[in-house]
């Protein structure tokens, strides 16, 4: 790649400021000084400026453990963004895969690789999410069957796939679904004559919610947990 694109995708400077800095002699590649902005950079080489390591291009994954009050999008005029909890450079080029509602927590992923984000939100590719919920009324004995085989729920065409629910106390259940529609835990519970309280997301595919990072944290996924959602 080239060097001045290489600084791009890995920073918040523009290409002007960028070829500017190279031309300053600001950027050394593997120790040696570089001012051309059109010299090639190798895979594995290190790129630094002012002598700090640079990040290496490339998709980016990232799970954050969301709290309540931010919204699942990359703009908003009356909420603070999940990805105003993030500090990475080129934040307009990150996605968020599978949507949280504001008042839900837990397990949020984002990436800007596209392809990998559709193979967790793709109803077609069957990737289960895992939500602990908290219900305003006891669960009902046919709730579990009426989730796994289905529910038609308002304004839908189709009903759900099967869910999987597992009862913990009385008012509170995991859920285990393949699909995300609009508000979907919720109008499932609403669809039985009860009410989520409290929704929390535990597990999205084979990624589990690490229990390390408080509210409002995030890490870089590791590469078992990259590999393990297939595009
Ligand atoms: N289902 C919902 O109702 N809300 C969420 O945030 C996620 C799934």
């Amino acid at each position: 790649m080239r060097l001045d694109k290489y600084i791009s995708q890995t920073t918040d400077f523009s290409r002007k400021e960028v070829k500017k800095m190279i031309k300053n002699g600001w950027i050394d590649v593997d120790g040696a000084i570089q001012t051309d902005a059109g010299s090639q950079v190798m895979p594995g080489q290190q790129v630094c400026l002012d002598g700090e390591p640079l990040a290496q291009p490339g998709p980016r994954y990232f799970m954050l453990n969301k709290p309540q009050g931010y919204v699942s999008v990359t703009k908003d005029a009356n909420h603070p963004t999940v990805l105003e909890l993030i500090e990475e450079p080129n934040l307009d080029k990150l996605q968020i895969a599978g949507r949280l509602d504001i008042d839900t927590t837990g397990l949020l992923l984002i990436t800007d690789d596209g392809q990998w984000n559709h193979a967790i939100t793709s109803p077609r590719k069957s990737c289960n999410k895992v939500y602990h919920v908290t219900l305003a009324e006891d669960i009902s004995n046919e709730t579990a069957p009426r989730f796994s085989e289905g529910i038609l729920l308002d304004g839908e065409l189709k009903p759900t796939l099967p869910a999987t629910l597992d009862v913990i106390y009385a008012n509170e259940a995991r859920l285990t679904i393949q699909e995300g529609k609009y508000h979907q835990v919720k109008r499932m519970f609403a669809a039985v004559g009860n009410r989520v309280v409290e929704l929390h997301r535990e597990r999205v595919g084979d990624i589990v919610l690490d229990p390390d990072l408080a509210e409002g944290d995030y890490r870089p996924l590791t590469e078992a947990e990259i590999s393990s959602v297939q595009p």
